[in-house]
C-alpha cells in the first residue's frame, strides 16, 4: 500500500484539543501522513511517506461535512427566487412544482446532474455529504430519487413527508399512511436516514412523529427539519424522539434551547437558506452559550438555498448569526460530523479519513474574511462518502 504526505503546511486544524493549540487544535508547520484513505500520522513538516503533496505553507482544514441537501431534483426556481427578493415572502409550496419536474426527469438526467452538483460541493471543499429525497412524494419516484443518490452518498435520507403532494390535498392523512408504509417499504433499502418537515403547511407534530417512528421500526436513523417558518413543535419533538439532528432551527424559544442542550440531538443551523428567504438569521451564540451541540450544513436545493458552497455558509454564520469564526469551522466540520453519528470524518487526527481542503490562504480565517472568493486550492479525500 502507497503512502502519502501532504506536507509544509503552514496551519492545519484538526479539530483535536489533544492534538493541538486553541479551539481549532491548530498546529503550525505540520504534515499529515495517510494511506488507503486513512490518516496514520500527524506531526511536524517533513515526516517520509512514498509520495509528497505539497501545500506550500497553506491552512489546511478538515473537509466540510454538508449534513443537509436535497441535491436530486430537476429544474430550477429562478422565478421564485427572484420575486422573493422583491417581497414575496417562502412558504415551502414551491416543493410541488420541483416534484412535478423531477417526476418527470429521466433517471439518467437526474444522475447526470447530481453528479455536476456533487462535483461542484467537492470543488468547493465537502467530502461528506448527506442527501434526501423529496421530489418524488410518490412510492416509484422516492425510490427512484435515493438510488440515485446513493450512487454517491451512504448518507441518505428517506424525505417522502416533504410536503403533501397535489393528488392527495385534503387528504394528509392518508398520505402519511402512504409514507409509512409502501413508501417506506420501496425507500428503506436505499436509505440511512429518515427525515419529516415538521411545520405549519407541512406535517404536524403527530404526522411528523408517524413518520420518523415508522422509520426507526424499519432501523432508519432519525432527523427533522424545524422551526425554520416560525414557532413550533419540530424542536422539542426532535429531541423526544432523539432525532440525531434537528435542521433550521430559525425560530427557539427558551426551552427549544433548554431541550436542546439536555440532549443529544444536534441542532444545524441553515444560513444560506435564511439568506435565499430573507428569514431572519437566528443567533446562534444564544444556543451555543447554552450548551447547545451545533452544526451548518448548506440544504442546497433549488427552492430556498441552491448553494452547495460551505464557505459561504461559514461566512453567513460568523457574519449574521453570531459565531466566531472557529465554531463556523468547528460546526462545518465536526458539527457535521456529529450531525451525522459519524465519528471517521471532521478531524484530522491518527485513523480518521483523511478528507482535507487545501486553502489559497495562510490561515481559516480567509474563508469569512474574503468572502465569496474561491478559496480552495485542492480537495483531498474519497468522492463517495
Ligand atoms: O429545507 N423546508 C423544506 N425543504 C427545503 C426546501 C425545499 C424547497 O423549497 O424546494 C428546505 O428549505
Amino acid at each position: 500500500m502507497t503512502t502519502t504526505v501532504l506536507d509544509n503546511i503552514g496551519l492545519l486544524v484538526t479539530n483535536s484539543d489533544e492534538m493541538g493549540a486553541g479551539p481549532l487544535g491548530a498546529i503550525e508547520d505540520a504534515s499529515v501522513v495517510y494511506e488507503d484513505g486513512l490518516i496514520v500520522e500527524v506531526g511536524s513538516s517533513g515526516l517520509a511517506a512514498d509520495e509528497m503533496i505539497d501545500a506550500g505553507g497553506a491552512c489546511v482544514v478538515p473537509g466540510f461535512v454538508d449534513s443537509h441537501t436535497h441535491l436530486v431534483f430537476a429544474g430550477d426556481r429562478a422565478a421564485e427566487f427572484t420575486s422573493r427578493m422583491a417581497g414575496r415572502p417562502y412558504d415551502g409550496g414551491g416543493i410541488r412544482v420541483t416534484a412535478e419536474e423531477t417526476r418527470a426527469a429521466s433517471t439518467e438526467k437526474l444522475t447526470e446532474d447530481t453528479a455536476l452538483r456533487v462535483e461542484e460541493a467537492r470543488r468547493a471543499g465537502t467530502t461528506t455529504i448527506e442527501i434526501k429525497s423529496g421530489y418524488g412524494l410518490n412510492v416509484h419516484d422516492e425510490a427512484r430519487m435515493l438510488a440515485v443518490a446513493n450512487r454517491f452518498t451512504t448518507e441518505t435520507t428517506f424525505m417522502g413527508a416533504h410536503l403533501v403532494p397535489e393528488e392527495y390535498i385534503g387528504r394528509a392523512d392518508d398520505y402519511v399512511d402512504l409514507v409509512c408504509g409502501e413508501m417506506l417499504a420501496a425507500a428503506a433499502p436505499h436509505a440511512r436516514w429518515i427525515d419529516a418537515f415538521c411545520e405549519t403547511g407541512a406535517f404536524d407534530a403527530d404526522q411528523s412523529r408517524a413518520v420518523l417512528e415508522a422509520g426507526r421500526e424499519c432501523g432508519l436513523g432519525l432527523r427533522l427539519h424545524g422551526n425554520q417558518l416560525g414557532h413550533g413543535p419540530g424542536v422539542a419533538l426532535a429531541v423526544e424522539l432523539g432525532c440525531a439532528s434537528v435542521d433550521h432551527c430559525t425560530y427557539m424559544t427558551d426551552s427549544d434551547i433548554e431541550a436542546l442542550a439536555a440532549s443529544d440531538t444536534v441542532a444545524t443551523y441553515l444560513p444560506a437558506t435564511d439568506f435565499s428567504t430573507r428569514q431572519p438569521y437566528p443567533n446562534a451564540r444564544r444556543a451555543i452559550d447554552a450548551g447547545v451541540d451545533v452544526a451548518i450544513a448548506t440544504n442546497c436545493n433549488p427552492g430556498s438555498s441552491y448553494t452547495t458552497s460551505m464557505s459561504f455558509c461559514i461566512a453567513l454564520a460568523v457574519r449574521d448569526m453570531m459565531m466566531t469564526i472557529e465554531e463556523a469551522i468547528r460546526a462545518a466540520t465536526s458539527g457535521g460530523a456529529r450531525a451525522l453519528r459519524r465519528d471517521d470524518v471532521g478531524r484530522l487526527e491518527t485513523g480518521y479519513r483523511a478528507d482535507m481542503v487545501v486553502l489559497d490562504a495562510p490561515s481559516y480565517h480567509h474563508l469569512v474574511y474574503r468572502p465569496g472568493v474561491p478559496l480552495v486550492a485542492r480537495t483531498i479525500g474519497s468522492a463517495r462518502r
